[in-house]
């Protein structure tokens, strides 16, 4: 069993991008430039927003957080973006989800200018990957794509089980994964809550990814031998033996499900730091547009 290290992998992707970065800056263009927004004071959003940030500045891009109040109107939100949208120097738009339950996320996300929608959730780059038209790919499944090129992980004519259909990651996953890409052309089984025998389906999975948001669900008598087990889950459960009074749970058991497995991601420490590389990645890809350079 080998562990899929997100540090290091993520590392290797961020030292690439730095190296470009470094190259643009010697030519005297501009940084490129990612803006976030971040609505209300969620404990995890801060979190993500915060480490985005990090990341940002540790590659050599601008990062700008704009920071809204919990009870600002739908209206306030678009305009913010609409702003955003029309600044030249704003290369990437992220909106940290969720939103509070008075705005539509659906409106937010349809909002942003795609051609800086660097999350990958706008239906326009949603119906490119679709298609298979080059485009901005969700954050999270591009990662675990990124995730699996560093570990020339073989996929081509596997069986991946994706467990979880959200727009965010696991149908995008399934997507990716079934493309016809160096780490795709698998035969893919997409999973959720309605599917029967979904232990069974699991056991048939050359390659694993739980993405369902159900803490140690993926049990060792779920994988079989010498499978790939991704595990996307980050859930927080309380537990007072911790300085921040809780600790992450991913949605694979593994203790369980490690021995068996050939690869395997922990959590913390896997899919979390590929997801902030992949948007770093997005953010280059957008810069890149905006410039004229050829990607
Ligand atoms: N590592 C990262 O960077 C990262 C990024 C994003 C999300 N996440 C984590 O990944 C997990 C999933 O996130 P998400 O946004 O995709 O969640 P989501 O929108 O809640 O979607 C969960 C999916 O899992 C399915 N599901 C739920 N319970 C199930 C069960 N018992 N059996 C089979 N399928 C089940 C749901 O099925 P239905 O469609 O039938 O309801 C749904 O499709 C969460 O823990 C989240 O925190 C991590």
């Amino acid at each position: 069993m080998q562990i899929l290290d997100g540090k290091i992998a993520a590392a290797a992707v961020k030292e690439n991008l730095k190296k470009e970065v470094d190259i643009l800056l010697a030519q005297n263009r501009r940084a490129p430039h990612l803006a976030v927004i971040l609505v209300g004071n969620n404990g995890a959003s801060e979190t993500y927003v915060a480490s985005k940030q990090k990341n940002c500045h540790e590659i050599g891009f601008i990062s700008t957080l704009i920071r809204l109040d919990e009870n600002v109107s739908e209206e306030g939100l678009l305009s913010e973006i609409k702003k955003l949208n029309e600044d030249a120097s704003v290369d990437g738009i992220l909106v940290q989800l969720p939103l509070p339950k008075h705005i539509s996320e659906k409106k937010v996300i349809e909002s942003i200018n795609p051609n800086k929608d660097v999350d990958g959730f706008h239906p326009v780059s949603a119906g490119n990957l679709v298609l298979g038209i080059p485009t901005f790919i969700p954050a999270t499944p591009y990662g675990i794509m990124l995730m699996l090129e560093h570990y020339n992980i073989p996929t081509k004519g596997k069986h991946a089980v994706v467990i979880g259909r959200s727009n965010i990651v696991g149908r995008p996953m399934s997507i990716l994964l079934s493309s016809n890409l160096p780490h795709g052309n698998c035969t893919v089984t997409i999973c959720h809550s309605h599917t029967p025998n979904l232990e069974e389906i699991c056991a048939q999975g050359d390659i694993v990814v739980a993405a369902l948001g159900k803490p140690g669900f993926v049990k060792a008598n779920m994988v079989k031998d010498g499978a790939v087990i991704i595990d996307v889950g980050i859930t927080r459960i309380e537990d007072a033996t911790k300085k921040k009074g809780f600790r992450i749970s991913g949605d694979v058991d593994f203790e369980e499900v490690a021995p068996k497995s050939s690869y395997i991601t922990p959590v913390p420490g896997g899919v979390g730091l590929m997801t902030i590389a992949g948007l770093l990645k997005n953010t280059l890809v957008a810069y890149k547009k905006a410039e004229g350079i050829e990607a």
